[in-house]
Formats: C-alpha cells, sequence, structure tokens
C-alpha cells in the first residue's frame, strides 16, 4: 500500500499500535512490525511494578530496543511522554528515556503532550537532533496540530474523544476534529487515532482524510500481547456503555465501572481537583492489566470495545484495519 504514511514510515500498511504503558513492549511491537505495520514501545516495556529509578529507567527502554531489533529489521517508534513543563518532576525519567532513544536512533518517536511553548521547542530540538516525532495532542485542536506541524513534526495523530487512555478535555469525537485538521493541514500525514479496530472504522477515518491510524485498545486483544488472561477477558465481556469518563492529573481518563473507576468518577462529579483524583488511580494500570486485579486496578479501554469479541494475532488486526485505506 502506498500512500503518505507508508512512504514516512516505511511501512507495508499505515497502521501504527499505539503506545500502552506496561503492555506494549518488544513482542507486540515486533509482531505487528513483521505484520507491515509499524508497532511502538510504550512506557514501562516488560516491567510489572513501575521503576523508580530514572538511569534505570532509561535502561529499561534501552533493554526493549535491542529486543525489538533482535525480533524484526522493520522500523519501529517508542513512545516519548514529555514533561509538560521544565520543572515537571517527571522530566528526569523523560530524559533518560530521551537520551536512550536518541543514542539508539530509534526510527521513530511518538510524543504525547500538550502543547505549550516547552513543548514546541521540544518537537523542534528532537528534529534538529534527527528524530522522526509523530505528534499526539491529548487535548487535540488545530491550532495544536498546526503548531506541532510547524514546529517540525513528520505526521500528526489526531486522537478524538472515542479512543482509550487519556481522552481529550474538549468534547471533540475524531468525527468532529478530525476534518477540521485535514482540512488545514494538507501537506502533512495525518494519522487518525481513537476507536479504530477493523476496516469499517479505519474507512471512515480514510474518508475524512486521515492516510493511516493509530490503535490501541484492539491491540490489548492481540495474542502477543501480554496483558493478563483476566483483563484480556474482561475486555471480550465489556460494551462500550460500560465506559466512563472523569477528570484526570492531565484531561481525562475512560475506564470501566470497577472500584477505581466509581471511585474517582465520584470524586469528579464531587467537585475533587485533578490532584485529589490522581492517587486513585496513577500507578494502577499495571496492576489490572499485567497482574490482573480488575477491581483495584485502572481498566482503561475505548468504547468500540463492543465491536471485538475475539483474541486474534496482530498480523489480521493489521491487515483488517489496513484494508480500511485501501
Ligand atoms: C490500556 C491503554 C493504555 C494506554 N497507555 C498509554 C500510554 O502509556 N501512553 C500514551 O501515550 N497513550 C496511552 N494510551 C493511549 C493510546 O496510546 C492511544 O492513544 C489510544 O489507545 C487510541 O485509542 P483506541 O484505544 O481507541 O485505539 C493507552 C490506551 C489504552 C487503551
Amino acid at each position: 500500500m502506498d500512500n503518505a504514511v507508508t512512504k514516512l514510515l516505511g511501512t507495508q500498511y499505515p497502521v501504527i499500535q499505539a503506545a500502552m504503558s506496561y503492555v506494549t513492549e518488544a513482542q507486540l511491537a515486533a509482531a505487528v512490525c513483521n505484520a507491515g505495520g509499524l508497532g511502538v514501545i510504550g512506557t514501562n516495556p516488560g516491567v510489572r511494578i513501575p521503576e523508580r529509578d530514572a538511569y534505570k529507567t532509561g535502561e529499561i527502554m534501552r533493554r526493549e530496543i535491542h529486543k525489538l531489533r533482535e525480533l524484526t529489521d522493520k522500523p519501529f517508534g517508542i513512545n516519548y511522554v514529555t514533561p509538560v513543563n521544565e520543572s515537571d518532576p517527571s522530566r528526569i525519567y523523560a530524559d533518560a528515556v530521551k537520551k536512550v532513544f536518541l543514542e539508539e536512533k530509534v526510527p521513530f518517536i511518538v510524543m504525547v503532550s500538550t502543547m505549550n511553548d516547552f513543548i514546541e521547542n521540544e518537537i523542534k530540538a528532537l528534529t534538529a537532533a534527527g528524530a522522526n516525532v509523530l505528534y499526539r495532542e491529548i487535548s487535540c485542536t488545530v491550532e495544536t496540530c498546526v503548531r506541532a506541524a510547524q514546529a517540525g513534526a513528520k505526521a500528526i495523530i489526531v486522537t478524538g474523544l472515542e479512543g482509550g487512555g487519556h481522552v481529550s478535555d474538549y468534547n471533540m469525537t475524531l468525527l468532529n476534529i478530525l476534518p477540521q485538521v485535514t482540512d488545514v493541514l494538507t501537506d502533512i500525514p495525518i494519522i487518525a487515532s481513537g476507536g479504530i479496530i477493523n476496516t469499517k472504522t479505519a474507512r471512515a477515518a480514510a474518508a475524512m482524510g486521515a492516510a493511516g491510524a493509530y490503535c490501541g485498545t484492539c491491540f490489548l486483544l492481540a495474542d502477543e500481547c501480554c496483558a493478563h488472561p483476566d483483563f484480556k477477558q474482561l475486555l471480550l465481556d465489556s460494551r462500550g456503555e460500560d465506559a466512563i469518563i472523569w477528570r484526570a492529573s492531565t484531561a481525562r481518563m475512560v475506564t470501566n465501572q470497577n472500584y477505581v473507576g466509581r471511585i474517582c468518577n465520584a470524586l469528579d462529579r464531587g467537585g475533587a481537583t485533578r490532584k485529589e483524583i490522581r492517587p486513585h488511580y496513577a500507578g494502577k494500570f499495571g496492576k489490572a492489566m499485567l497482574l490482573g486485579d480488575l477491581e483495584q486496578g485502572c481498566v482503561t479501554f475505548s468504547p468500540s470495545i463492543g465491536a471485538i469479541n475475539k483474541i486474534r494475532p496482530a498480523k489480521e488486526i493489521v491487515e483488517d484495519i489496513a484494508h480500511g485505506f485501501a
């Protein structure tokens, strides 16, 4: 398949497996790369509890990059969750990861953030250092996409409210935001994200001007995904209407209505601050996804989940979505 995204990525298909903390390690990313898509290593790859040491965080990423390179010779990406400003306490971890991905000359960097002057300068600096930045704004607007493009991003990932994980602070679905972006940004590849799980949904994104898809939830149900079997079964049993959205420390979070989801939702509705809500879900994703604690862990997925009813090889998922762009 030949379009703006496959040309940029050097892949057979314009399908990118989205970064998801804990479960997007070398095994899944390599399966996606070998199937013709772009696999992306997420944060905390191959670990069961988050690493507290910044240097070791970077070295964990290096180990995973090496592992991936043993499993595939295809291009791949890694997730760079950018600090929001110079004094962000997460900066020491992000800097450690950045040092590693620059040293390792990782082909694509999926930079996820909330646009401001610091982020714009970071895109410029990474681009100047030779990195290929695919930029994903959490609370996506036309302005933030334009700013990222002007700063040097090689492609823009437009995420609508349909997605899993952190979602926009604005009530804009992919149907709302994607056509606005593709109207304005016509000379840079636009990749759609949020609720894309198969040919049909990919076709809708293509109709709105996207040349590729960045997909998370559907790859949770790949054979090669290391998520706990009970977590996978929960996803298979879940329906879109199980999803709720509440304010998180950054933007909003979509989860199911387990113990963690109910508490965070109630706190949000009761007017709690983002800072007050944070401890009730932060650091609890691995608990659900890796350890299978489906009540005390944080369970996030796209409401498109209702249409996913089987676990299948990553290759099948990649090809299914790719058909939508044919
Ligand atoms: C279980 C889960 C974990 C996620 N973790 C991360 C993460 O660590 N970093 C990140 O940038 N995005 C994360 N996301 C968001 C995805 O990268 C992606 O934007 C989203 O999954 C796209 O929507 P979809 O799930 O409908 O495909 C996560 C999403 C899910 C479902």
